[in-house]
């Protein structure tokens, strides 16, 4: 069978960075470990790298966010930078709800904007 031993579609070819720093806001870049955040079984890819969308097709999978979420839209987009991220007040999100709940069950994750963003990440 010619897919055996092949990359299942679902993965990508190319292997993340263990460690990389996300960089837009004037504020300063967030340091994020990619390694860290998908060593433990419950951190599936799919919690932040989603499916294929129609009004603009991936063209690989786990394809870096920034290619489609930018600033300013690209056409057919609603979900700018931050948006893909955390809302304009950092109380909802992708990173933040993770966080809040993580907090809440005693772990120490980033919640505040100065703990992920870092002027000596610009
Ligand atoms: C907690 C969120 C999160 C999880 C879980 C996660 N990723 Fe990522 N991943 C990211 C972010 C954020 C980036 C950086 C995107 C960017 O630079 O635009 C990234 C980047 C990548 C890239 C780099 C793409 C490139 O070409 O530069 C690959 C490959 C990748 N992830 C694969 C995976 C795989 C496979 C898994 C599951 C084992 C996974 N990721 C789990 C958030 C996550
Ligand atoms: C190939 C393009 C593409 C990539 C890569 C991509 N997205 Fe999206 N994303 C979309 C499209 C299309 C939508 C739906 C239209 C919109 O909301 O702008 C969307 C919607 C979203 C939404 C809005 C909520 C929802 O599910 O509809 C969030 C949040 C989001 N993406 C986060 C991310 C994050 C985080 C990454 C990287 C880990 C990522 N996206 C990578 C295209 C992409
Ligand atoms: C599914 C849950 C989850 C998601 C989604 C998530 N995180 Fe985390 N993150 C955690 C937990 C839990 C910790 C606390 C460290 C630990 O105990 O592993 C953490 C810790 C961190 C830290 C501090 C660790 C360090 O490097 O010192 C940073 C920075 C961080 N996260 C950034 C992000 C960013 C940026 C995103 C969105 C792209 C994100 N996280 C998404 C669960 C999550
Ligand atoms: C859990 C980590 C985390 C927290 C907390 C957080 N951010 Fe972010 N934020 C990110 C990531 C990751 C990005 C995407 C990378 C970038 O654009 O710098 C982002 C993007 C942004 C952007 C978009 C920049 C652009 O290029 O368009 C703004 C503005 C922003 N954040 C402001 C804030 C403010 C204000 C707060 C506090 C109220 C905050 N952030 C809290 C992780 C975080």
């Amino acid at each position: 069978m010619l897919w055996l031993g092949t990359t299942s579609p679902t993965q990508a070819q190319v292997k993340p960075k263990e460690s990389m720093i996300l960089k837009g806001a004037p504020m300063g870049g967030v340091k994020f470990e990619h390694a860290l955040h998908s060593k433990r079984a419950a951190d599936k890819c799919e919690t932040c790298h989603h499916v294929s969308k129609p009004e603009k097709p991936s063209t690989a999978a786990q394809q870096p966010c920034m290619e489609c979420h930018t600033k300013p839209l690209q056409p057919g987009m609603k979900t700018g930078r931050q948006a893909a991220f955390h809302n304009s007040v950092a109380q909802a999100g992708m990173c933040v709800d993770c966080h809040k709940k993580a907090n809440a069950a005693g772990k120490m994750a980033p919640a505040k904007c100065a703990e992920c963003h870092k002027k000596e990440n610009l």
